[in-house]
């Protein structure tokens, strides 16, 4: 069934052409008052500029050739101020379309934008030897929310994982390791990706004292690029004590990849792009390093080799792409999910692209998260404070076992996850776990117990043997409320979450959602709705098939029972 928003366009274009105005791009939005009606287009005004005409003149005529066809999909429509006209729908438009979604179940709200093309979404990347911070977990979540984003919305996405797995850091970690480290000790301890950062953080308070340790360092990446096995063993290790760990949070957080290519894949490929940027005269030799300068200092330099020969992360992500559009095609879409702090990065990184003829800028995409705060501010490994993701992952377990110890890994998780998702992403959040938890207010918790409430509705309605109507005809007897309104937007409010890499539209409508129809089921009794408790069953249905769609778009579970 086609949506209100795509009949109404239609059927604006053909009366525009009638009154021979073509080709006129207007808007068409949902008003904020209900009295306006469920949709309000300027069209009349934009084609009444272009004609030189009197817009509510031209309006009234377009409205008339509107009106005589009679369409099933309109209510009334009005004109308003000086050649705006406001759409009402039809009940039978929306019983209709609560119907649809019935029989379109999990696939209600996909769309085609993406037909044809590939995406390849990269996120969450965490370094190795590093512990997986809150960043990454934010990277992971909303990363994983726009990937599935864009699959439903007909894009063939891969997702990959840019480990950061290579670079002057694991120069420390094996001079770290060789003078204070014991590789037994390593083996045995309980959580061998602390036992290396606690190295790496004793690496940079000794090399306070000691600045030749960082000379020693960068002789042994220097070794690492150059193959040497003895760095390579000691790599080696701390890239698999790392997956190890990560992979048992990926299990908890239900994500996964199709690809992790990570940073020292692109290790024999980096030669290349060098060249490449100094054939085509884009980057510079400065005191032994080679940089990128931009027209007019729009940016700062962007160095891409040191002055040592060693590669950088900035020459990695440039073979990166390279490797991607070579792969994957000269139109695939790149999206990369990386903390907002390295906004001005990623800009000159798609600028040096773009002059290298790699990708057109369209095709790139950075979505920066914020950062999270507990209240004492960022963590950093350096300083060694760092919170261990794993424990913040079991608290919200343990704490969500307080609803339901049956579902608590559901709940605890879900709610993690939408309280990363329910903001624009690149907003900073202040984490605290009564929010994070509340039943009562934007929650992933409030969602789920939403749909746990709808479903224990349908369950009872089956008890009872009562049936859902497929069809309602009886139209006279029925209110249309903001649940059918919100029913019938959830379509373009995917659209819209996924052209704009937005996850956060989709939490806004869950909650909507959610209170509207907490609030139906308040004042509309369902299973004694006499005549009309078939018809409220199918509402009822159609709510919890929208909640679960929207959830999982979000990588969140909708278990039944809360
Ligand atoms: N490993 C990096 C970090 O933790 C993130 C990598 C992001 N992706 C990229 N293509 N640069 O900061």
């Amino acid at each position: 069934m086609k949506s209100a928003r795509d009949q109404l366009t239609a059927i604006l274009h053909e009366a525009l052409a009638k009154q021979e105005c073509d080709l006129v791009s207007f808007t068409l939005e949902h008003p904020t008052q209900h009295a306006h009606g469920d949709f309000a287009t300027n069209a009349a005004m934009i084609a009444a500029q272009q004609k030189n005409q009197n817009p509510h003149e031209l309006a009234t005529k377009i409205v008339h050739s509107i009106l005589e066809k009679k369409h099933e999909l309109l209510d009334k429509v009005e004109i308003a101020g000086p050649g705006f006209i406001n759409f009402f729908l039809s009940k039978k438009y929306f019983v209709d379309r609560v119907s649809t979604i019935r029989k379109e179940g999990e696939s209600y709200g996909k769309s085609h934008i993406g037909k044809g093309r590939t995406a390849i979404v990269e996120f969450s990347s965490p370094n190795i030897a590093k512990p997986f911070t809150i960043g990454h977990l934010r990277s992971t979540i909303i990363g994983d929310a726009i990937a599935r984003l864009l699959s439903f919305s007909g894009y063939s996405v891969l997702r990959d994982n840019h480990l950061g797995d290579w670079g002057t850091q694991f120069g420390k970690q094996i001079v770290a390791l060789k003078l204070w480290g014991d590789e037994d000790a390593l083996a045995k301890s309980e959580n061998p990706v602390k036992y290396l950062v606690d190295l790496y953080v004793k690496f940079h308070a000794e090399a306070e004292k000691d600045p030749t340790l960082e000379d020693q360092a960068r002789a042994w990446f220097v070794r690492l690029e150059q193959g040497d096995p003895e760095a390579k063993r000691i790599w080696k290790m701390c890239v698999d004590w790392s997956m190890a760990q990560f992979a048992k949070l990926y299990e908890l957080l239900h994500v996964s990849f199709d690809m992790m290519l990570g940073e020292s894949f692109f290790e024999d490929k980096m030669g290349e792009v060098l060249q490449e940027l100094q054939n085509k005269g884009l980057a510079k030799e400065s005191e032994g390093a080679l940089l990128v300068f931009f027209e007019n200092e729009k940016y700062p330099p962007f160095m891409v080799r040191k002055k040592d020969g060693a590669t950088l992360y900035s020459t990695r992500d440039l073979a990166t792409d390279r490797y991607r559009v070579q792969t994957w095609g000269k139109d695939v879409l790149i999206v990369n999910e990386v903390g907002a702090e390295q906004t001005l990065y990623f800009r000159q990184l798609f600028e040096v692209e773009e002059k290298l003829g790699y990708v057109k800028k369209s095709q790139r995409v950075h979505v920066g998260h914020g950062m999270l705060r507990f209240k004492d501010g960022k963590m950093s490994t350096r300083k060694g404070n760092t919170i261990w993701l794993e424990d913040v992952l079991q608290e919200a377990i343990q704490r969500a076992s307080s609803f339901n110890p049956k579902v608590a890994k559901e709940v605890g998780i879900g709610a993690l996850k939408y309280n990363d998702l329910k903001r624009e992403s690149s907003k900073d959040v202040v984490f605290v776990w009564d929010d994070v938890l509340n039943l009562k207010g934007n929650s992933g918790p409030y969602i789920q117990y939403t749909y746990a409430r709808a479903t224990s509705v349908l369950k009872k309605a089956k008890e009872k043997e009562l049936s859902i109507s497929e069809k309602y005809d009886r139209l006279q007897d029925l209110e249309i409320t903001q649940v059918e309104h919100l029913l019938e937007q959830f379509p373009e409010v995917v659209e819209r979450a996924a052209t704009e890499y937005a996850p956060h539209h989709v939490c806004t409508y869950l909650f909507d959602l959610a209170q509207a129809f907490n609030a139906y089921y308040a004042d509309h009794p369902i299973l004694s709705g006499g005549d009309l408790a078939g018809y409220r069953l199918l509402l009822t249905s159609a709510v919890a098939q929208v909640l679960k769609n929207g959830l999982t778009l979000l990588g969140m579970q909708a278990p039944e029972v809360m």
